[in-house]
């Protein structure tokens, strides 16, 4: 079943290829990728499935498009394109840093480098947080933090790791902390973003973004947490955040829907036409799959964690995934951006597609993404 996927992604994203014509996919409208030129906070992931693409099949067309992406990213960096974001792990982790560790491209690994200190320069030492959005100072989004940023933090680990400078491991740690301290509620479940005094990092309050309200828990942010804390536990071995990732993989499990693909937030009524988001059932899978690889052999929780990852894969891949449809752009239906702002609320999303394969990836090859080497 596995296989079969995976051949059917390589083919979709091959088609992929000519049809986006160097520029990126993002979002889908009316089943047709919106495209960019390498602007958006998803644009990595693209160049992620290039990668996964080209490691599966080794056909040089994805070498080729993989290498290319890359470019367009170190011309991103060098132009400061769009990069007032913590989102650089995601572009980078997936576009450079892949390179390095497909390749040893020396290169790409100074240009992953260089991506992390763009990141440290979103470190707000008065708070002591790593600020999502919006410029140094700015009244709504300074002091703020969401649990989506746990994903960029392994750029840091790494970059500690190949320079043995520890500011980036020391604000990786004091991030992944807060998150846990206020991300995390008590019954495992999440909020999306947390607002901190930006003069003293006093906690104010937590809020959502993108889900169904302030105190609901908006199902990718979960998924988010679930695999951000895994690889949080993988670069510092800090039980904490293993036990975290697994009481919000449990959480998570906990409230899946009869086909076992979650709706958009865990909060929101469901009725027929409540929207899905494939997309965090696809994280969440990959995010299962990497607690598996970190806990012994012996560990009482694996057969949960293998049944859950079983089940979110089976249940995308039979009732979501585009199998059947060649002529399909996306690889999983049914994701969505941002369901309460009415912004692809159920749609392709190139996440979805990225985080599917990978793990896809990870249970056909045994393969890891490319967070850590
Ligand atoms: N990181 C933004 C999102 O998940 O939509």
């Amino acid at each position: 079943m596995w296989k079969t996927a995976i051949e059917d992604a390589v083919t979709k994203t091959r088609s992929n290829i000519a049809r986006f014509n160097d520029q990126f996919p993002h979002v889908s409208n009316n089943d047709v990728y919106e495209l960019n030129d390498n602007t958006d906070w998803t644009d990595g992931f693209w160049s992620g499935m290039l990668w996964l693409c080209y490691e599966y099949s080794k056909d040089e067309l994805f070498l080729r498009a993989a290498r290319k992406a890359t470019e367009s990213f170190r011309e991103r960096l060098a132009a400061k394109r769009v990069l007032d974001h913590h989102d650089i792990g995601f572009l980078y982790s997936l576009s450079a840093k892949a390179q390095w560790m497909v390749e040893k491209d020396e290169a790409a690994r100074q240009l992953t480098l260089a991506a992390a200190d763009h990141l440290m320069t979103r470190w707000r030492e008065k708070s002591q947080l790593l600020q999502a959005w919006g410029p140094e100072g700015d009244p709504d989004n300074g002091g703020r933090i969401i649990i989506d940023c746990l994903m960029n933090l392994p750029l840091l680990y790494w970059a500690y790791e190949q320079t043995g400078d520890r500011k980036y491991y020391d604000t990786a740690v004091i991030h992944a902390d807060k998150s846990r301290r206020f991300l995390v509620r008590g019954d495992d479940s999440s909020y999306h973003t947390f607002y901190f005094n930006q003069e003293n990092g006093d906690a104010l309050r937590g809020g959502t973004h993108q889900g169904y309200q302030d105190g609901s828990t908006w199902t990718r942010g979960q998924a988010w947490g679930i695999y951000g804390f895994a690889l949080s536990h993988h670069y510092t071995k800090n039980p904490l955040y293993l036990e975290t990732s697994l009481r919000m993989a449990r959480y998570f499990l906990d409230h899946l829907p009869e086909d076992d693909v979650v709706y958009w937030d865990f909060d929101a009524p469901v009725n027929a036409e409540t929207k899905r988001d494939s997309s965090a059932s696809a994280i969440t899978a990959c995010g299962l799959l990497e607690l598996l690889k970190q806990l012994p052999a012996d560990h009482p929780d694996r057969s949960w964690l293998e049944d859950g990852a079983r089940r979110s894969m089976k249940g995308l891949i039979q009732h979501y995934a585009t199998i059947g449809k060649p002529d399909a752009q996306g690889l999983i239906e049914r994701g969505s951006y941002s369901v309460r702002t009415d912004l692809a609320p159920d749609d392709y999303t190139i996440w979805g597609d990225y985080y599917y394969l990978e793990a896809l990836m990870r249970l056909e090859r045994g393969h890891k993404g490319y967070w850590y080497e």
